[in-house]
């Protein structure tokens, strides 16, 4: 008799975009001649690059003969794209990285979700609230996060991150082992000052706290002074773990690939004090479940860093850019109040005479034919807001628009 997981039977029936998906399919069921615009998960609808084309077609010629053939690939990634990354995403920041420091994988909500493997069962969280849910519901399956009470998670402690306080949240009155930050922020689409998060990496240093550092969204930061990588931040090696993703960046949620940053200064430690570093951890963890990211895919990425591949995938970031601000003037046209869309593709929308987030994403549906992501669905404090996506394409984007004009005003 196989004995489960009982941590998944707390999990609520399904995730977040499967539930939206699934109320989306029946409602086009029942209204088969109404065109929906969709702008709830963000998923891009704009085409790979052209330079990422050539080089996966080139890449798969290689597949087709014996002496540039690729079979099992390393675990951590091919050390050319593994050289890339550091060049071009750390070294023109000032922040130094050994190749192996660079986990290149098949996305980054598969490694936030894995890197809980290689720590212990009751480390306490710490999330700002709003969040991803894949950090909470990953914490849910490993028993890290207590029972759900009221929406909130008994063993989590919640960082508020709202219009109250500015989207700049406070350090947690509650002592956490490991940390959950997002930056550029989904879904708010907020951002932190170099001085805000030089704050969260001090108090990570003064209190042994673990930071999950999301980045994801960085290639989105258009005001120069924010920082794109936690290791902007003095001291940051010691404390943070950081994610990135090719999906946002270049168009990669179909192709699947991204990479997390364990820096060898950063450690954990056994119940009896023992300091080991986390980097070895992770190393064994992937060498074990991880067959590596395909070579084709990581042909396609590296060639997101030569010349004509930087400044096709800045065209593409700036296009979903220009849609983010046709959205922020319309919506505040229509009378809503909104945050993000400046250095981030999220507009988080407050819903309007108090509707409550659900209510108001049911009434874009069946009244404007528009899809949002409710934002309770990201954890309490969305409650009364809805995400938008700015990921679609410019007709949609502006006829979107037009609808909540006509509807609203
Ligand atoms: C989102 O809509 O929040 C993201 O697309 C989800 C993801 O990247 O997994």
């Amino acid at each position: 008799m196989a004995l489960i997981n009982e941590h998944f039977l707390k999990l609520q029936n399904s995730y977040l975009f499967s539930d939206i998906a699934k109320k989306v399919n029946s409602f086009k069921v029942t209204h088969p001649k109404d065109k929906i615009i969709r702008m709830g998960i963000g998923d891009v609808t704009q085409p790979l690059a052209p330079a990422v084309i050539t080089a996966m077609h080139k890449a798969v010629d290689d597949m087709a003969t014996t002496e540039n053939f690729h079979g099992y690939g390393p675990e951590q990634g091919y050390s050319f794209l593994i050289d890339a990354i550091i060049k071009n995403d750390y070294t023109s920041r000032g922040v130094f990285l050994e190749p192996s420091e660079v986990f290149v994988s098949d996305g980054a909500k598969s490694d936030c979700g894995n890197i809980g493997d290689i720590l212990r069962h009751d480390n306490s969280i710490g999330v700002l609230d709003p969040v991803y849910p894949v950090y909470i519901d990953s914490n849910v399956m490993s028993g890290r996060t207590g029972v759900l009470e009221d929406g909130k998670w008994s063993d989590v402690v919640y960082i508020p991150c709202t219009e109250e306080n500015n989207f700049t949240p406070e350090l947690p009155s509650r002592r956490v082992d490991i940390l959950y930050l997002c930056y550029p922020n989904n879904p708010t689409g907020t951002t932190l000052t170099k001085d805000e998060l030089k704050k969260w990496v001090n108090y990570a240093l003064a209190n042994d706290v673990l930071i999950m550092y999301d980045s994801a969204y960085e290639a989105y930061i258009q005001d120069p002074n924010i920082p794109h990588s936690i290791y902007e931040i003095k001291g940051a090696k010691k404390v943070a773990i950081e994610f990135r993703s090719f999906s946002k960046t270049a168009g990669f949620t179909g192709v699947r690939c991204g990479y997390t940053v364990v820096s060898k200064e950063l450690n954990g430690f056994t119940l009896g004090g023992e300091r080991v570093q986390l980097n070895k951890l992770w190393n064994r963890r992937q060498t074990t479940k991880f067959n590596g990211t395909s070579y084709v895919t990581q042909r396609g990425a590296e060639a997101i860093y030569t010349p004509e591949g930087k400044e096709q995938v800045k065209a593409t970031i700036n296009y979903y850019m220009t849609n983010a601000r046709i959205m922020k003037e319309g919506l505040q046209a229509c009378g809503l109040k909104m945050y993000g869309g400046e250095n981030a593709p999220y507009l988080w929308v407050k819903t309007p005479k108090g509707l409550t987030s659900w209510k108001f994403f049911d009434k874009l549906l069946y009244e404007v034919n528009i899809v949002g992501t409710p934002g309770v669905g990201f954890g309490p404090s969305g409650e009364g807001y809805l995400r938008l996506t700015a990921f679609g394409d410019r007709d949609d984007t502006l006829e979107a628009m037009a609808r909540l004009k006509k509807w609203l005003l």
